[in-house]
């Protein structure tokens, strides 16, 4: 399948917020949930302006993944660059008509490859400990369990839960 990582600030917010929508339930049982507000347009195009404040600081990279002929698949994030340390976390979600099919992996492969462009050593990624999918995504890039705890919990629709911390080194 043809995909297209596309700068985050191109898209309007009425797609992202359909997106989002759509999935809403989907995404809620397997990571945290968004503010109640969010979900509006204003509340996406905020979300954005944000998202671009972040990109000119350097900070922060937000792409969506589009298929070929156009429709917004899911989201991937480069987030919390410290190019002073090196390092920077990654996100991602994917619309629950188009899982399996290795979006996410290629979304990570995209993503790891944006943090080489940059010049950073290490790319981690926090996961719950249920979110064996995501996991087994990590697995596929290369990325290791971090042997410390994150002594971060996370609630879902499912209930709280703790995480664990994925690393790669790109060195
Ligand atoms: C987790 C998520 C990103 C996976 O996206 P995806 O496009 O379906 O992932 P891929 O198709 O690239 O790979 C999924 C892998 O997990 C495996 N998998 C799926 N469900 C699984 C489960 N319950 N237990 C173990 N492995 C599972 C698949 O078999 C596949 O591995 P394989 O290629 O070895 O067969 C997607 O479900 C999602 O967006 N969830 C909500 C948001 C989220 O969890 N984001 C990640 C936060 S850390």
């Amino acid at each position: 399948m043809g995909l297209a990582f596309v700068d985050i600030a191109t898209i309007s917010p009425a797609t992202l917020l359909a997106f989002e929508e759509a999935n809403r339930a989907y995404f809620e049982s397997m990571i945290d949930g968004r503010a109640p507000s969010f979900y509006s347009l204003e509340g996406v195009a905020q979300h954005v302006a944000g998202l671009r404040e972040e990109a000119e600081r350097g900070t922060a990279a937000s792409f969506v993944i589009a298929d070929a002929a156009g429709a917004l698949l899911g989201r991937a994030n480069l987030k919390r660059i410290d190019t002073a340390a090196g390092s920077a976390e990654i996100g991602y979600r994917i619309g629950a008509d188009h899982a399996g099919k290795g979006i996410a992996t290629r979304a990570v492969a995209f993503l790891l490859d944006e943090a080489r462009d940059r010049g950073l050593a290490t790319v981690e990624a926090l996961v719950l400990a249920s979110n064996a999918a995501s996991a087994r995504v990590l697995d596929k890039c290369g990325f290791v369990p971090a042997a410390e705890a994150t002594g971060i919990t996370v609630t879902t629709a499912r209930g709280t839960e703790g995480t664990r911390r994925y690393r790669i080194s790109l060195a």
